[in-house]
């Protein structure tokens, strides 16, 4: 949640406008004196701005003082605002793009905010919990505060403790200092950003559980909330730890814990390409991620088996002992990422005979969970950074247990704090609603159940070489619901008055249908939900109406236990009290016509593979009918696409 961007640079004009991508008109209408910090930092707030889209502002220093300019409202509002009363060029900025937490979406309430009598501009992502007590006490000290947020607290603390250092004649990098002081203060999660006009050339950070990456340049860094911020300019890296705080300078970088102690962070090469995190002709960065789909799926397959056929993971670096006597998995995740850890849990079970739970990661530690050093711990994220993971993780390795992350980003703290990591290969997925990252997630899911197989001797090898085999098929067929959408896609428009979509699914397909109802939820802002089929008759049928419309996905007609039949038999008890069905069935699937008003092939494949088709459907009919409705599909209203708060 929130995006920021820092940048501090030694040569004036270097930058060619990047700006001409947010709004041409601010290019030319803005002098020479703009390229700089203020480019830079409006280019990495651009690609930031999935993070938060409540409010947007930056702040920069000139030779005049501070100048900021920041706006309500998406970050046009504030590319508007720079265009009417544009800022003076500078070489140190930084920028942030918010969700709120604190006080309401207002110009006020937008960072940067400024202390020391207008010298200093801070901008946060996070919470401070004690904000309250310091508010009380900086008031007390003289401060006046005009915002409703806890970051104006912040921003009031560095500036005080500021000014207390040069009024005391300390020597020194005084921003660093403030912040560091004033990190050993805060509590809660927090990355700060701060400047002070009167040490131009220095950006100053402080993060305590909340995403900051460094950008690496030639006399010139950057910071980022994640690597988005500053792709264009350069790919090499630092993430940093737990409760630092970073100083950039145009040719240095310096890392200290919250006391000063020196610290170091870990290099790592960028190896997202900045194409992949544009829309590539697409109306949306849903529609094209949708589209990226058989490349993700197929770049997380990449490399995964030797010449002997062995499946093998380099990056799962936990001794084999260890994974030999699991004896049970626990799969912590949050929203799509937990219906894709729902879906490998069929798998899982089914291949490794290991006992699998699935929890929304914020219910975890709370219930007091049996979990020790036999319990492998899988966490899902797509971000990397999901709050409520970050702490389960942490709590998990505390009892004892192994954790293995599966994760789509570079650099982020969940990997980090992991005991090893499985990336997932989808490249930036910059729309609010996850689509490529969920299937990525589903096939890096069985590739560590295949693995825990082949270690385990639950599995010949043969046998795991035929599902590898089946898996490698998987992109192509994905190519072909893609290729055969236009049909969904219409019915998607033509229900855009839809008050309600329910969803069925039994067995893997029930995962799948809480994840469409979740797709339609978050962008169409209409009722929707996901229900198991065979539940329908414990109350949820009491729903169904005439016109209820309900999507049904069909378990393959060769399923298991005559899975086919019961949920045919569903569909009739629906229809029979007046439901419309739109039902996803495999290819040649042609009994479940006369059952349905509307019907959706995916080319036949096994049924624990199922989801990486079944799923296409619902996404494209989510976007199609958001879109006829009119709705920025990308950033969807009260969202955002980290969540960093818990
Ligand atoms: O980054 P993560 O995978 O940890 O995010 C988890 C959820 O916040 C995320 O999947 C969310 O539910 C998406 N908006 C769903 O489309």
């Amino acid at each position: 949640m929130c995006g920021i961007v820092g940048y501090v640079g030694r040569d004036n004009g270097q930058r060619s406008s990047a700006l001409e991508t947010v709004a041409p008109a601010f290019d030319q209408e803005s002098s020479e004196a703009q390229h700089g910090a203020l480019d830079v930092v409006m280019e990495g707030l651009r690609r930031l701005e999935y993070r938060g889209y409540d409010s947007a502002g930056v702040a920069v220093i000139t030779p005049d003082g501070i100048e900021s300019r920041k706006k309500a409202g998406k970050l046009t509002n504030l590319v508007a605002e720079l265009v009417a009363d544009p800022l003076p060029r500078s070489l140190t900025g930084i920028g942030h793009t918010r969700w709120a937490t604190h006080g309401g979406p207002t110009d006020q309430n937008a960072h940067p905010h400024l202390a020391d009598d207008g010298r200093l501009a801070l901008i946060h992502n996070g919470i401070i919990e004690n904000y309250a007590e310091l508010k009380a006490e900086l008031t007390g000290e003289g401060l006046t505060f005009i915002s409703d947020t806890d970051t104006e607290v912040a921003a009031g603390l560095v500036g005080l403790l500021y000014r207390g250092l040069v009024e005391s004649g300390v020597e020194g990098d005084h921003l660093t200092l403030a912040l560091q002081q004033a990190c050993q203060r805060l509590e809660g999660a927090f990355t700060l950003l701060a400047i002070h006009q009167d040490q131009p050339g220095v950006v100053a950070a402080g993060r305590r559980n909340s995403p900051l990456v460094v950008g690496l340049g030639d006399g010139e860094n950057f910071l980022g909330s994640d690597v988005s911020g500053f792709i264009d300019f350069t790919r090499r890296a630092v993430e940093l730890g737990q409760d630092q705080i970073v100083t950039i300078t145009p040719d240095d970088v310096t890392i200290t814990d919250f006391f000063g102690a020196p610290a170091g962070g870990r290099e790592f090469h960028v190896s997202w390409d900045a194409a992949a995190a544009e829309k590539g002709g697409f109306d949306s960065f849903m529609e094209k991620e949708i589209h990226d789909q058989p490349d993700a799926v197929g770049q997380t397959l990449l490399g995964r088996s030797d010449v002997d056929g062995n499946l093998i993971l380099d990056e799962l670096r936990i001794d084999e002992t260890i994974l030999r006597s699991v004896d049970k998995i626990v799969v912590l995740a949050c929203g799509t990422s937990a219906y894709a850890g729902q879906v490998a849990k069929y798998a899982i079970e089914h291949w490794c005979r290991i006992p699998t739970e699935v929890e929304l990661s914020h219910e975890f530690r709370y219930r007091d969970p049996i979990v020790n050093e036999k319990t492998l711990v899988v966490a899902i994220s797509q971000s990397g950074e999901t709050m409520d993971t970050l702490m389960a993780v942490r709590y998990a390795r505390e009892q004892g247990a192994k954790v293995v992350a599966i994760c789509n980003t570079n650099g982020s703290t969940i990997p980090r704090e992991s005991d090893a990591v499985l990336y997932t290969h989808a490249g930036p997925e910059i729309a609010v609603a996850s689509t490529k990252a969920f299937l990525a997630q589903i096939t890096a899911a069985y590739l560590l159940g295949l693995y825990l197989a082949q270690l385990r001797g639950n599995k010949y090898r043969d046998e795991i070489a035929d599902v590898l085999a089946d898996l490698s098929t998987i992109p192509a067929k994905i190519q072909a619901v893609l290729d055969d959408a236009d049909k969904i896609k219409q019915l998607g428009a033509d229900m855009a008055n839809a008050k309600s979509v329910l969803f069925l699914g039994r067995h893997v397909g029930f995962p799948v249908a809480m994840e469409g109802a979740l797709k339609l939820k978050e962008l169409a802002y209409i009722h929707a939900e996901g229900f198991a089929a065979g539940e329908l008759k414990h109350g949820p049928i009491a729903l169904i109406e005439e016109g209820q419309p309900v999507v049904v996905v069909m378990p393959s007609p060769s399923a298991r236990d005559s899975l086919h039949a019961k949920v045919v038999s569903n569909v009739q008890e629906i229809r029979a009290r007046g439901a419309v069905t739109i039902v996803i069935a495999e290819a040649g699937d042609t009994t479940v016509e006369a059952y349905s008003e509307h019907v959706f092939y995916v080319p036949e494949t096994p049924t624990l593979l199922a989801p990486l088709l079944t799923t296409v459907p619902l996404q494209i009919f989510a976007l199609a009918l958001a879109s006829a409705k009119g709705y920025d599909v990308d950033q969807p209203r009260n969202l955002a696409k980290s969540v960093t708060v818990e």
